[in-house]
């Protein structure tokens, strides 16, 4: 196995080499300036690790990795619009630059060229598979979207329909990912399915860690503003927690309510303190972190192999960006 900076590095030469330098700029400008602003590239790391451990070629799923990646970057356009966030990776995001609609289109275009990739170069005997699960995956992310934004305007939410929710939102794209590099290294049905798993458990952890990061997080290192949950009234673990059990009457005070935001925000964080809510959901982000791992028990691999989906797992708790 490489390093994840290994594959990382794979995915931004891959990158830099996308022909995006041509008209109608308005479309195309705007996807590079989206893509070259760095990320984790998680996902495309994920695809790109999974077929290397698997047939020892990390390079035979590169346009899948490539495609899972455009299409993240494509669902953070879009998201932006409907979160109203104005910052992503330390930059203004795509629809402050520019606008909601070049937010719009050119988050389409992306989705397309998505699809364009992860069909690139995949042999016909596993071209069904892989737009199957890609489909199937991109239309569980929007129903995740869509339920995050019901969400905001309920105050009844569960922790089961929250984890429904991030399970689609998010974890769908990293299992799906993960399979992807599965499924081009010829890896068995069994193998492939329990790589999802992985991807699955690890983005139930992944997003539970987003959403602390979102509350407790350095702006600089995380490259998003902080506070842009609690001001949405987004049904995080946390404030559906802090709802159930809070007993100061704090919440009632701010939620639906016309609060400056600093105001609002520092008041929620006090009920999230009185209820060490922030040491309760790095815990809950272990439990999903261990829980991907278990799925690699019934899979062969090499101890290295091992330790790098387990290390994965475990800086994913440790993360600050
Ligand atoms: C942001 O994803 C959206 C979530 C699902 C939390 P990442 O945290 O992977 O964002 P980048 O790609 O590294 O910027
Ligand atoms: C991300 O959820 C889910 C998708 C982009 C599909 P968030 O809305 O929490 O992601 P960030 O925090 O804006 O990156
Ligand atoms: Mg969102
Ligand atoms: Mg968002
Ligand atoms: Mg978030």
């Amino acid at each position: 196995m490489k390093t994840v900076s290994h594959y990382a590095q794979m995915i931004e030469t891959a990158i830099s080499a996308l022909p995006l330098d041509k008209q109608p700029t308005g479309l195309y400008a705007p996807i590079r300036y989206a893509l070259e602003a760095g990320g984790k590239r998680l996902r495309p790391v994920l695809t790109l690790s999974v077929a290397d451990a698997m047939c020892g070629n990390a390079a035979c799923a590169v346009n899948q990795a490539l495609g899972v990646e455009m299409f993240h970057n494509f669902t953070l356009l879009h998201d932006d619009v409907m979160d109203n966030a104005d910052v992503r990776r330390g930059r203004p995001t795509v629809h402050r630059k520019y606008s909601e609609n070049t937010a719009i289109l050119s988050g389409d275009a992306m989705l397309t060229l998505a699809g364009m990739l992860v069909m690139k170069d995949c042999q016909d005997t596993k071209l069904r598979r892989v737009l199957n699960l890609f489909n199937k995956t991109a239309v569980e992310v929007y129903e995740g979207q869509q339920f995050d934004v019901d969400f905001e305007s309920r105050n009844d939410v569960t922790v089961e329909e929250y984890l429904e929710m991030i399970r689609l939102k998010t974890s769908v794209l990293l299992g799906c990912a993960c399979e992807m590099g599965a499924i081009m290294a010829d890896a068995d049905e069994a193998t492939c399915k329990a790589f999802y798993n992985y991807g699955e458990k690890l983005g139930l952890s992944f997003q539970l860690k987003d959403d602390w990061l979102d509350t407790y997080g350095d702006p600089l290192t995380f490259g998003k503003e902080i506070g842009g949950d609690i001001a949405n009234e987004k049904k995080t673990w946390l404030l559906i927690t802090a709802m159930a059990e809070d007993r100061s009457g704090i919440l009632d005070e701010v939620l639906g309510k016309n609060l400056p935001l600093p105001q609002k925000i520092e008041k929620v964080r006090v009920v999230y303190d009185t209820l060490d809510l922030s040491d309760r959901c790095r815990r809950l982000e272990e439990k999903y972190a261990a829980e991907a791992v278990e799925w690699l028990q019934s899979v062969k691999m090499n101890e290295d192999v091992r330790d790098f989906f387990t290390s994965l797992a475990v800086n994913s708790v440790k993360r600050t960006k």
